[in-house]
């Protein structure tokens, strides 16, 4: 069985939870793009876990892989193995697997990002300042460090004097010093802790595939912050939809892959960027208090706005998505009555997609359907039935709106808050 994960959204979905619920049954979970950027919850009991760069499988000790699509921070993936272990999660060579050609985050990448933020003016992306974007910038310019570059003392001492000196005139112009003999030494500090778990991943989860083990991609970030398709320039610098899993993990394309889309009862957001269902009103403010819409790794409050059903439906269709699973559903528990956008209108013209042009995106004026709350708890539910009939109401009028089933529906943030109605791990 095969299955990736993506969000439709601008992220946070909710996306770590539901890799925890379905890798009670997965052999592999694998990261395929993006980097420590991401913030991942688990909530196991009282038990709480932020993962940003580690598969969220770790958890429950599945064979966790790092694919070569993934820019990695070798200090932020010590630090964050050190905080799992102090809460007895077990990461040693039997289970985490990382890309010998996977590039690395150094900290120069961070001093640019945060330039490249300086340099925009008014028109701040508002990244989470971890270096992703620099480090791909690097990548596709052919100077990055990877991994496998550790092992050659000489070679690595090279490599990271030529990436230094490309970026030494901007650097000084912003009057930051990057520091190349520093930044060898320190990461000669902690190479031989992460060449440890250095391994050929590409061929690791194809010899799984050929044994049909139970594989599951884990995506970071929502559709809509994807390089190409979301709302460009404030995207992240990855491709987070799930064409990626081939080239950021080197998985062959196959038959009877299922693609899961995580996706918010409402809509959320952090950094900048349009957004046009966004709720600057008492309904927003709900929905941060009872969402607990704070980042998990920038700690920004989440702008909050109303279901974009016009979103969810692009993102199906660019990501081959076979089933949605909604999340958060009790945080509209209180809401009299629930708008849903079904169209945008701008300029007298009518749009049943997000258009690519910049101009256009401030002119946008949403089209809502209104439909009934339920006014009555629904935290904790785990079947179908036991959801109130408005609640019912509210998910098959999404259904309709994006042409596609939801089969799975989250009411709180533990493991156990899952509904599985078409019974996937066959527990019903
Ligand atoms: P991800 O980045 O997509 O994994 O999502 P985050 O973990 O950044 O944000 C989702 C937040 O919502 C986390 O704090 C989860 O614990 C929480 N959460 C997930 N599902 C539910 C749900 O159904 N209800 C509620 N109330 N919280 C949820
Ligand atoms: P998870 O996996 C929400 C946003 C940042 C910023 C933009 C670019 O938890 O869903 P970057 O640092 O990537 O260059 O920032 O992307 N962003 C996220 N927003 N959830 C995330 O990840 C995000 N990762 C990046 O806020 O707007
Ligand atoms: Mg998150």
């Amino acid at each position: 069985m095969f299955y990736t994960i993506v969000g439709t959204q601008w992220g946070d979905e909710g996306k770590g939870k539901i890799v925890d619920w379905l890798s009670s049954k997965a052999d592999y979970v694998v990261r395929f793009q993006g980097g420590n950027n991401a913030g991942h919850t688990i909530k196991v009991d009282k038990d709480i876990y932020k993962l940003n760069l580690l598969p969220s499988g770790i958890i429950r000790n599945k064979k966790c892989l790092i694919g070569n699509g993934v820019v990695l921070d070798p200090w932020a993936l010590i630090n964050e193995i050190s905080n799992l272990r102090k809460k007895n999660i077990i990461i040693n060579r039997n289970n985490l697997f990382i890309a010998e050609n996977v590039c690395l985050i150094l900290p120069i990448h961070k001093l640019i990002d945060e330039i490249n933020e300086l340099s925009r003016g008014n028109n701040l992306i508002g990244t989470t300042k971890k270096g992703i974007g620099p480090a791909y910038e690097d990548k596709v310019g052919r100077r990055a460090i990877r991994l496998c570059d550790l092992g050659d003392q000489e070679n690595l001492k090279n490599k990271i004097k030529n990436l230094y000196n490309f970026h030494e005139p901007r650097l000084k112009k912003f009057k930051k010093n990057a520091d190349f003999e520093k930044a060898l030494e320190d990461l000669t500090k902690v190479s031989s802790e992460i060449i440890n778990f250095s391994a050929p991943v590409w061929k690791i989860i194809n010899d799984a595939g050929k044994q049909n083990k139970f594989i599951l991609f884990e995506g970071a970030q929502g559709s809509l912050l994807d390089i190409d398709f979301g709302t460009y320039p404030y995207v992240t610098s990855s491709n987070t939809s799930s064409g990626q899993i081939f080239s950021g993990s080197g998985f062959g394309i196959k038959e009877n892959h299922n693609v899961l889309g995580i996706t918010k009862a409402y809509t959320t957001r952090v950094g900048s960027g349009p957004f046009v269902t966004e709720l600057n009103n008492k309904i927003g403010d709900h929905f941060v208090e009872k969402g607990q819409e704070f980042g998990t790794v920038t700690k920004r409050k989440r702008r909050c706005g109303w279901f974009d059903s016009v979103l969810v439906s692009q993102s199906i269709a660019i990501n081959g998505i076979t089933d949605v699973v909604l999340t958060k559903l009790d945080v509209l528990d209180e809401i009299e009555e629930i708008k849903v956008c079904v169209g945008y209108e701008a300029d007298q013209k009518q749009y049943n997609y997000l258009p690519f042009d910049e101009n256009l995106y401030e002119k946008l004026v949403p089209i809502y359907e209104t439909i009934q709350g339920w006014k009555t708890s629904t935290f904790g539910l785990t079947k179908w039935n036991d959801l109130p009939k408005k609640a019912q109401d509210y998910i098959s009028f999404l259904e309709s709106k994006i042409d596609k089933n939801i089969s799975i529906i989250s009411t709180g943030p533990d493991r156990i808050h899952t509904i599985d109605r078409n019974n996937l791990l066959g527990n019903n």
